[in-house]
C-alpha cells in the first residue's frame, strides 16, 4: 500500500519523507489556504522533496479553463497530478488530459458509478472520501470495496486512492479491502507507530535493564 500525506505544510512532509514510507503527496485548495503558501510555490517545493506523485487541484468549473489550469500546474515539475473534480467537466478535462500524457487525480468521488467514470476517463488515480462518507452515516469503506470489486472485474489500472482518511482504523480497513493508496493527514500517519501495549512493555524492558546494570554501548 502506498502511503501520501495528505497536507501542503513542508516540515511534515519532510519528517515523513526522511523516514523513507512516503510515496507521494496531495493537496487541495483547504489545505492550501492552511499553509498560507502560494499555490505553485509549495507544490514546486513539495515535488521537488518527494520522488512520487504530487497532487495538485485545478478550481476552474469549466473543462477548457480545468485544461489550462491542469495544463499550468503539471508545468510545475514531472511528478505533478492533476487533481480534476469529479464532474462531467471534470471528466472531459480528466479524458483530455490523461490523453496528453498527464498523471490524472479525479478527486471528490463518492459512489462506485463516478468511479468506473473516471477510470474509463484514463484517471491515473481516483479519490473516494471516505471520512466525509461517515460524516454523512454511510460507511465510506463500503465504497473501497466495491471500487475494489469493479476495478478487477475489468482489469482497469486506475489506483484507489482512500481519501479523507480520519483515523488509523481507517487506514486498517483500506489495507484489508485492497486499496492502492491512502492518503492521510500527517497526525494518523504518526499515530499508526502508536499502541499502549508497545508503550507499557517497553517501560517494564527499560526498568528491568536498569537493573542488570549492563550497558549494551
Ligand atoms: C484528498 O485528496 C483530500 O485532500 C482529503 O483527503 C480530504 O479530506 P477531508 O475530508 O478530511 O477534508
Amino acid at each position: 500500500m502506498k502511503f501520501f500525506a495528505d497536507t501542503a505544510e513542508i516540515d511534515a512532509i519532510a519528517e515523513l519523507n526522511e523516514l523513507g514510507i512516503l510515496d507521494g503527496v496531495t493537496t487541495n485548495p483547504s489545505l492550501i489556504l492552511k499553509s498560507g503558501r502560494d499555490i505553485v510555490e509549495v507544490t514546486r517545493e513539495i515535488a521537488a522533496l518527494v520522488d512520487g506523485p504530487v497532487s495538485a487541484e485545478v478550481v476552474a468549473m469549466q473543462a477548457p479553463a480545468m485544461i489550462e489550469e491542469g495544463r499550468k500546474l503539471a508545468a510545475i515539475a514531472d511528478n505533478i497530478a492533476i487533481k480534476l473534480p469529479l464532474t462531467w467537466d471534470g471528466l472531459k478535462a480528466c479524458k483530455a488530459l490523461s490523453g496528453e500524457g498527464h498523471m490524472i487525480n479525479v478527486t471528490l468521488c463518492f459512489s462506485a458509478n463516478q468511479a468506473l467514470l473516471a477510470a474509463k476517463a484514463g484517471a491515473a488515480f481516483i479519490s473516494p472520501f471516505i471520512g466525509r462518507l461517515d460524516d454523512i452515516d454511510l460507511d465510506g469503506t463500503d465504497l473501497i470495496a466495491d471500487i475494489r470489486l469493479i476495478y478487477d472485474n475489468y482489469g482497469f489500472d486506475t489506483e484507489i486512492l482512500a481519501a479523507s482518511i480520519r483515523s488509523v482504523n481507517h487506514v486498517t480497513e483500506c489495507a484489508r479491502l485492497g486499496a492502492d493508496v491512502m492518503t492521510a493527514p500527517p497526525e494518523v500517519i504518526h499515530k499508526l507507530a502508536q499502541h499502549p501495549l508497545t508503550d507499557k512493555g517497553l517501560e517494564t524492558f527499560l526498568k528491568d535493564w536498569e537493573k542488570t546494570g549492563q550497558k549494551i554501548i
